[in-house]
């Protein structure tokens, strides 16, 4: 069996720097014609300068490979002039809460202050990615920071808002309560829960933030994305960190998904009888959201085993060693 993915996008991708971004952008972006790069570089992407040297990085690793990134700038309270000369050359401001996951640490700690800048995004027409957590319980901080994505919601009304990754029962509930505000899902909270974490042997892998959640909340986030919801995109948040800082203690959040997510998608997608919906889930939903036309990529899969390298570089990939149902036999570029 074949089946063939047109211009799949990943709508929220670490690309990294220095030797990672190296290392690991091939094997991220090969099955994707487009991708939403995150800034949380170590000195974040802030500026418009910094957008152009990250772009000119990553245009230079994929140079000769069909692929456009759709690039992001850090949230920090942004003049307008600013904001202005952003416009052409991003595809999103993305929010981080201070110090709630990997290089965070220049997010928001005073909420009151932002409003200015979200009134210029909402003028402007800039989409607003949210990282959202808070810092406390971990189980809970994807649920207490909801009120927040709600306020923006009700107070930017025609601010296209997308709560990045989610986890949670609850935010499938606000994502229905409010027309501005759209998600993404990744592969690992469609899988897995808590207990693949941390139940049995530690499983540094798999821990990321938001951290995989409960039963109840993955099956929920299961159901609205093979029912083919249109507000909820891919997002692999694929997040690669060294080996030595996966197996360690202290262990990095962030789960390396990209290189791997076509084929674990077509696998779980077709387990539950649900292939045709891939297609929006991909793609499509993310295109008619943000008016985007893709490069044309077909990407082509079958249903062949592959075993999921132990390695990408330095990095170990989510399900390493395990052997899925369905391969990447080609691609369009
Ligand atoms: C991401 C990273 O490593 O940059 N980590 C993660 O656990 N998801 C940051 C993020 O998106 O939260
Ligand atoms: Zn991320």
């Amino acid at each position: 069996m074949e089946i063939t993915l047109f211009s799949p996008l990943d709508m929220h991708l670490h690309l990294r720097e220095g030797d990672m971004l190296k290392a690991i952008t091939l094997p991220s972006i090969n099955d994707f014609a487009s991708a939403v790069v995150m800034p949380n570089l170590r000195d974040p992407v802030d500026t418009l300068e910094k957008v152009q040297t990250y772009r000119k990085q990553i245009e230079s690793l994929v140079s000769e490979h069909a692929f456009e990134p759709l690039m992001t700038v850090f949230f920090r309270s942004f003049s307008r002039q600013e904001l202005i000369a952003l416009k052409s050359h991003i595809f999103a401001v993305k929010l981080y809460p201070a110090g709630v996951t990997t290089q965070s640490e220049k997010g928001i700690s005073d909420f009151s202050a932002i409003e200015p800048t979200l009134e210029i995004l909402q003028e402007l027409k800039i989409p607003l990615l949210v990282h959202g957590e808070t810092n406390g319980f971990v189980l809970d901080r994807e649920k207490e920071f909801l009120p927040m994505v709600e306020r923006m919601a009700q107070n930017f009304k025609d601010l296209r808002i997308v709560m990045e990754h989610i986890s949670t029962r609850d935010s499938l509930r606000v994502l229905e309560r409010y027309e501005n505000i759209f998600a993404t899902v990744t592969v690992q909270h469609l899988l897995f829960t808590l207990d693949d974490l941390a139940g049995g042997l530690l499983q540094p892998h798999l821990f990321c933030k938001p951290i995989v959640k409960r039963p109840a909340d993955r099956q929920a986030l299961l159901d609205a994305v093979l029912a083919g919801h249109p507000k909820i995109m891919f997002g692999s948040d694929s997040a690669p960190h060294p080996l030595d800082k996966k197996e360690a203690p202290g262990c990095a959040a962030g789960c390396f998904t990209a290189p791997i997510a076509l084929p674990v998608l077509a696998e779980l997608f077709e387990r539950h009888e649900a292939m045709s919906r891939l297609q929006d889930f991909i793609s499509g939903h993310a295109q008619t959201i943000h008016g985007l036309e893709p490069l044309p990529k077909p990407v082509r899969l079958k249903k062949e085993p592959y075993k999921v390298p132990q390695t990408f570089g330095s990095v170990v990939p989510l399900l390493a060693g395990h052997t899925l149902s369905w391969r990447v036999s080609s691609r369009g570029d």
